[in-house]
């Protein structure tokens, strides 16, 4: 199965899934929030049923959403009807493609990095359509630091196509492929209990 047929497969369910740690979601935002700025133009990449996307809007002057499964989008669609100013764009596109109106101020990706087939494409087309100065901002699991007995399962339910297929990284690896994308850390944090999904602020250095 590909990995857009999973997660159409996969959409409805997430959709109607509550968020886990939603006072740890609240302070991803306010992390987030303080990083943009009213001019902004933001991509969000894998944004899901674009509930991030759609809280950032009126903080920005626009942002573009794109997921890889057409129904993810179609839901963040249909969940934006109504809303005027600060709607966000929904695409359907491959975080490794080009987005048009790039170069972006700010480029989010929450819960994806270690979904994508090749992380260092993808880094790499994030650094090309920032503008110089401009940050990346990611929250993804770096399973190599959860517990080995975590790691089997993962590896288990993906085997029996029940967990998408993922790549397993530690923190220290993912913080080495974006300095060679050429990304400056800015910073890296944890929100709530959670110590297996870094939260890190990358920044694409003023030529
Ligand atoms: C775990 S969900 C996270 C969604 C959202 N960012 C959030 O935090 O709730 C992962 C999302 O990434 C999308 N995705 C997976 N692989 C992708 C890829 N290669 N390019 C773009 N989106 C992808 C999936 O369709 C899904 O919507």
């Amino acid at each position: 199965m590909t990995a857009q047929a999973f997660w159409d497969r996969q959409a409805p369910k997430y959709a109607k899934k509550p968020i886990a740690d939603l006072t740890a979601y609240e302070e991803k935002l306010r992390y987030v929030k303080a990083i943009l700025h009213p001019t902004d133009q933001v991509l969000e990449i894998g944004c899901g049923t674009g509930g991030t996307a759609r809280n950032i809007a009126p903080a920005v002057a626009h942002v573009t959403a794109t997921d890889l499964s057409a129904e993810m989008i179609r839901i963040a669609l249909s969940r934006s009807e109504g809303y005027a100013a600060g709607k966000p764009e929904f695409l359907q596109a491959e975080a490794s493609k080009e987005i048009l109106g790039h170069p972006f101020d700010v480029i989010c990706a929450f819960s994806l990095l270690h979904l994508v087939d090749d992380i260092p494409e993808v880094l790499d087309a994030v650094f090309s359509q920032l503008k110089p100065g401009g940050h990346f901002v990611s929250k993804t699991v770096c399973l190599k630091d959860a517990p080995r007995w975590i790691q089997a399962l993962v590896r288990m339910l993906m085997a029996v196509r029940i967990a998408p297929k993922v790549i397993i990284l530690s923190r220290t690896e993912l913080t080495r492929q974006l300095i060679r994308a050429g990304f400056h850390i800015d910073q890296t944090k944890y929100f709530g209990k959670n110590r297996t999904s870094p939260f890190i602020v990358a920044r694409r250095p003023v030529d």
